[in-house]
Formats: C-alpha cells, sequence, structure tokens
C-alpha cells in the first residue's frame, strides 16, 4: 500500500536499489505485458471489454507465479477488482504482476494494469488486483512445496508482510459471506428495506434478464497441462453477465466492480461450461449482476467452477451513472438473491471504506458491528503493520538499553519503544495480547475491562486512563485488540489496537472519551527465550502530553513504563503459551 494506507501502487515510486554488480534491482517475479487494444478486443462502445483485459491479467499473473514456482500454476481466486477507467481502441495496455509471497502450495500475486495514450504519451492506472495461484505438481512428487520469498526493497517486505493478512481475511470471506446473509438481525433489516423501496408500475421482471450460454473448453483456452486458464473463465462470466445487464437497461453497461472470485474446482480441456446469469437487483445507478459457472463432461454430473457477483452501471453520454429501473424478482431463490444483493452492496461499501481509504478520510474510530468486523480487523493489523514498516523512525533517546523512536509523517507523530526481554516471544505474545492485564504494570491503565469477545483474533476492551490536564475527567477508550501469530518463521507476533465506537458504549459526560488509531505490539522471536518487543503509537492530542517529555529528554517514562513490562512478563514467563493456528 501507499505510505498514505491507499492501496498499492506497485509503480516505480521508491528509489531504485542498486545491486552488488552495479545493475538496478528487479524483482525476479515480476513479469510484464503490453498489449494494443483491437477492435476485436472491444465492445460496442469501443472499449476494452473487461473479459479480455482479465485474461491479460491472468495470464501475465500465472507467468509470474510460475517464474517462482517453477512449475504450473492454476488460479485460486482474484480479490475484489474495482475498475477506475475504461480503455479505448488503440491505446495500449500495460500490465505488470510480481509474486508478494510464497505461502505453502500457494502464493499471492500482484497485478497492476495502467492504459497508455500513445498520442498524448499520458499513462494511468485502470485497475489493480491481487490473484492467489496455487503450484500444481508436474513431476511425480505428490505436493509442491514453495521456496520462501526473500523481500529486498521496502515496498517488498511491506506487500510482502501485509500478504499474509490479506490471505487470512479471503479465506474467511466465503464463511463470513454466508453466515452474514444468514444472520437473522441482518434478515430482518433487509426486509425492511425492501419493503420501502418498491415500486411496481416501473419494476422489469428479472426473467427477462436471465442468460443461460455454453462453451466448449479447446485447446486454446487452456494451459499444457489442459487445465483451463482462470482468466477464460472470468472473461466467459463476465460475457454472459454483460448480456443480463444489458437486457435489464436495453444499453451498453459499464462493469464498475467484481466481487471475489473463487475457484471451486478444476476445469479441462473438453469441458463443457454452462455460463447462467441474472440481475439479482438494482439500486439507483447500478446493478449487480451474478453469475454462476458450472462444468460436465459427458453424462457425469455438472461440477460448480465459480460464482460471481458483477456491479455495473449504465453511463450517459457525459459520462454520469444512468438511473436504473428497479427489478421485480423472481420467486423463491429470486427474492432470496435480490435480498442477498442488498447485503453484498452494504458489506462491498465498508469493505472498499475501510480496506481501501486513506488516513486523512478515515475517522478515528469507525462503528463496529458484525457485518465489518473483518475488515475493521483487516485495518487495524494493517496499520499497524504500515507504521511498523516505515523506514523513517529516528532513535529521539536510549535508556537501559530501551530505545524510543520517533517518526514525523502526514503531521502525526508516532512513536516507537524497543527493547529486548528474556521471555520466550510466544508467552510475551500471550501476556500482551491480554489487555486486561496491563493495568498490572502500565499506570495509565487505570481499568480495562473485556466487554466484546468477538472470537479467537479480536477482542473489544473498555480501557480507563487518568485524565490528560490536571482536575479533568478520566478519559474512557473503546479498543479493538486484534492479535496474529507468526504466518512463517521470521515474521513477529503482532498485537494491533485501534478505537471503534460501540452503540452499546456510547460517550458518557463523565468520561472524555478518547481515541486510538493506531498501536500496539510486534514481538520478534531472537532465540528461544529471549524476545524482541516494539510498542508502536500513532500521537493524537490524547497521547501526546504522555510522551512529548520523554521526546524532548525531560524525562524517560517510556523507560520506567517498561521496565514495568518487562517485570510483569518475567514473573510470568512460565505457564503454558497456546497460540491458536486460527489465523495461520
Ligand atoms: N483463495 C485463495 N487461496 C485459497 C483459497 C481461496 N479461496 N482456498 C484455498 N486456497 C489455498 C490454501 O490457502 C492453500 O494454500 P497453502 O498451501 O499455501 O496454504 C491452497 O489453496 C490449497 O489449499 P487446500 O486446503 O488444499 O484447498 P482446497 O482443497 O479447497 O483447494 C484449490 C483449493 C484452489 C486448489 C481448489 O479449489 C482448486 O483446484 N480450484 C481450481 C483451480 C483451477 O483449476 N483454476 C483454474 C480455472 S478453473
Ligand atoms: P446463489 O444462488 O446463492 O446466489 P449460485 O452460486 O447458485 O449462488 O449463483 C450465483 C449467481 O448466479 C446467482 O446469484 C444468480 O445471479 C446467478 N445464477 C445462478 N443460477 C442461475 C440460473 N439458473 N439462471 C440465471 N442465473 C443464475
Amino acid at each position: 500500500m501507499t505510505s498514505d494506507g491507499s492501496r498499492p501502487q506497485m509503480e516505480h515510486d521508491e528509489a531504485e536499489l542498486i545491486m552488488e554488480d552495479g545493475r538496478v534491482y528487479r524483482n525476479p517475479t515480476e513479469v510484464k505485458m503490453s498489449q494494443i487494444v483491437l477492435p476485436c478486443h472491444a465492445n460496442h462502445r469501443k472499449e476494452l471489454s473487461v473479459g479480455q483485459l482479465l485474461k491479460w491479467m491472468d495470464s501475465t499473473a500465472c507467468l509470474s507465479a510460475e517464474r517462482h514456482a517453477g512449475c504450473p500454476c492454476v488460479t485460486a481466486s482474484v480479490d475484489d477488482i474495482h475498475f477506475e477507467r475504461t480503455i479505448g481502441v488503440g491505446q495500449v495496455v500495460n500490465i505488470r504482476a510480481k509474486v508478494n509471497r510464497a505461502f505453502n502450495t500457494s502464493m499471492e500475486v500482484g497485478i497492476v494494469a495502467s492504459c497508455e495514450d500513445l498520442y498524448s504519451n499520458s499513462h494511468w492506472k485502470v485497475c489493480q488486483a491481487f490473484a492467489t495461484f496455487v503450484a500444481r505438481s508436474s513431476g511425480t512428487e505428490k505436493q509442491v512445496h514453495l521456496k520462501q520469498l526473500v523481500p529486498r526493497t521496502h515496498r517488498e517486505q511491506v506487500e510482502y508482510s501485509v500478504a499474509a493478512e490479506r490471505r487470512r481475511m479471503r479465506l474467511i470471506h466465503i464463511d463470513i459471506m454466508k453466515d452474514l446473509l444468514n444472520s437473522t438481525s441482518f434478515q430482518s433489516s433487509i426486509n425492511e428495506g425492501v419493503s420501502e423501496g418498491q415500486d411496481e408500475e416501473t419494476e422489469v421482471p428479472a426473467e427477462r434478464t436471465r442468460v443461460e450460454s455454453v462453451e466448449l473448453v479447446l485447446p486454446p483456452h487452456a494451459n499444457h497441462q489442459v487445465s483451463t486458464f482462470g482468466g477464460q473463465i472470468m472473461a466467459w462470466m463476465e460475457n454472459v453477465a454483460t448480456i443480463a445487464a444489458s437486457r435489464l437497461c436495453n444499453a451498453h453497461p459499464t462493469l464498475r466492480n467484481i466481487d471475489m472470485f473463487h475457484f471451486r474446482g478444476p476445469s479441462q480441456v473438453g469441458d463443457r461450461l454452462i455460463l447462467k446469469a441474472i440481475v439479482n437487483n438494482t439500486f439507483k445507478n447500478s446493478m449487480e449482476v451474478g453469475v454462476c459457472a458450472e462444468a460436465y463432461q459427458g453424462e457425469e454430473p455438472l461440477r460448480h467452477i465459480n460464482s460471481a457477483f458483477m456491479m455495473f452501471e449504465v453511463l450517459d453520454e457525459e459520462g454520469s451513472p444512468r438511473p436504473l429501473p428497479p427489478i421485480h424478482p423472481e420467486p423463491k431463490d429470486g427474492k432470496r438473491r435480490y435480498q442477498e444483493a442488498i447485503a453484498r452492496k452494504k458489506i462491498r461499501l465498508d469493505r472498499k471504506y475501510i480496506i481501501s481509504c486513506k488516513y486523512t478520510e478515515m475517522p478515528l474510530s469507525v462503528p463496529w458491528d458484525p457485518t465489518n468486523q473483518v475488515y475493521l480487523s483487516y485495518n487495524n493489523v494493517f496499520a499497524l503493520k504500515m507504521l511498523a514498516a516505515r523506514n523513517k523512525w529516528v532513535l529521539s533517546s536510549k535508556k537501559n538499553n530501551v530505545k524510543l523512536y520517533t517518526l514525523e509523517e502526514n503531521q502525526t507523530l508516532s512513536f516507537r519503544v524497543e527493547a529486548e526481554v528474556k521471555v520466550p516471544a510466544a508467552r510475551a505474545f500471550l501476556l500482551l495480547s491480554d489487555l486486561s492485564r496491563r493495568p498490572e504494570w502500565d499506570n495509565h491503565y487505570k481499568q480495562c475491562e473485556l466487554i466484546v469477545p468477538v472470537d479467537e483474533d479480536d477482542l473489544i476492551y473498555r480501557v480507563l486512563t487518568p485524565s490528560v490536564s490536571e482536575g479533568g475527567k478520566v478519559q474512557d477508550f473503546i479498543l479493538l485488540a486484534s492479535r496474529r501469530p507468526p504466518c512463517d518463521t521470521g515474521d513477529p507476533y503482532v498485537v494491533a489496537l485501534r478505537s471503534v465506537t460501540l452503540p452499546t458504549h456510547p460517550p458518557t459526560d463523565d468520561f472524555n472519551r478518547g481515541e486510538v488509531f493506531c498501536a500496539g505490539f510486534t514481538i520478534y522471536e531472537v532465540s528461544e527465550s529471549v524476545s524482541k518487543i516494539n510498542y508502536y503509537n500513532q500521537t493524537n492530542p490524547g497521547v501526546l502530553p504522555y510522551i512529548s517529555t520523554d521526546i524532548a529528554g525531560l524525562s524517560s517514562s517510556f523507560c520506567s513504563t517498561f521496565l514495568s513490562c518487562n517485570k510483569f512478563l518475567l514473573e510470568n514467563r512460565t505457564g503454558t503459551s497456546v497460540i491458536s493456528n486460527a489465523a495461520l
């Protein structure tokens, strides 16, 4: 991601790394593809069809994954893609892909597509995606075990670190969506929305938009292992979705967004692919089209390959989205999909807002609710990893081997306290991630109460701290603590903290409601019995008075707080350190 918290650019936005032999470093997994958009790649609006773009993006990413894996790879999933711009005939598409991180058999590949106008020599970003590829053993080996990737540049290190968090989110995505759509509170809130918004006279029957189409998988659609290219399937899905969307609006729609694609099972040459699409719901200026891809050969039963949800708009001559007619869903499945489309719209908005918005656009406390908890948890850990990855930390003070670093950036001051403790990292993690024990060592924490035990990895606490000014009110904070054990050797344990708002705990007159944007611990294993602890805090006016005297050298309370923490950890160093593998 970019330093301001927006999503990564993967462009040449960091200083070049010069290798020992004088050459400029280039990521060994990086693959580039450039294509000129011809009329055969375009739709009726003379714009590159998204299906063709997806094919090119998938091929580029697959070649990058195979370069790292050294064996054939298949597309397992592609995260949400938002298309910022369209590309016209005659323009050039430049695609860059590189492996961000390898796990056991899978890899995250980052892909950026940009457009180049040859006449004006201008370039602009079209979209960015993260795809997961799984390596397939080509020879006698039963299972592939991928070699680890060694990130070299600062940006590669950041992507490497955040890729683990994105992987966690995508692996729970399907279950989270299922749980949410089934939850009774969500169902009832949607039902209220549905009864308010109906206008029978202008409704278009959903049935009118239904599409069913078949494709025969031929050798040009597959790799040398006869597995169908994921990009080809995505292109076929986009094709039927576009037909369904066109039938609703009797115009040429523009695809804006695709929800995460997950390839549930493989497809090979000789498969017949049945693609079905229908408009699930329309909103004021956009519609959701659902597509389902199934495969069969001969008499065998249908295999579910993929289901996807795509958001289309219809643009007027000025390029603004046109209002769309409401849809009349079919009974049973149609009604269910109509309601689920409303739920997905909300989740999509939360996700886009929480995950991609910049620091400056994000309010300090975000309301916590079950539909956004995965994204807030991701955002919490992501923000801390980004803060930890900054490379402009300056050593401000050092006492008894406890170091205080500061970072001034984007008009915020952050600090970091670093020291080693003679306590195993797993144990330190267990003790520090239990915020209710923090009053035992931190005198700024007067009281800490666990108020929502969300799951194994996420807990919400209410913390009371002394008043900043003399005679002032006690401060209270509602903090989300997200904990992550390492994903691999070399990764730290992470405990991230940020403020959230909870309807059950509104601010009251008795306390000053304080807010934490980003704080927490990273804990590295130095040896079996020693760990290095870093405590980070992105200050706001509420925290500044505690630390500014330390930074100015007028006191060293950071050191005494750390010594007290060290004492607490040493006193509790024995005990079981059971670390959940849920996040792995
Ligand atoms: N998104 C990203 N990665 C996923 C995933 C998802 N939704 N589901 C599973 N994976 C990853 C796992 O994390 C695991 O990675 P790791 O080894 O690095 O830890 C890897 O896939 C295999 O996991 P496994 O538990 O064996 O999952 P599975 O039995 O559900 O298989 C696929 C997952 C993707 C391999 C399987 O569904 C498949 O073969 N899909 C079709 C792939 C394909 O052929 N694509 C081309 C177009 S059809
Ligand atoms: P769900 O029905 O839960 O949405 P599916 O995977 O069965 O999940 O389908 C995904 C989407 O594909 C549906 O939301 C719908 O838009 C579309 N779809 C599924 N089946 C059909 C069908 N028989 N005809 C047209 N479109 C379909």
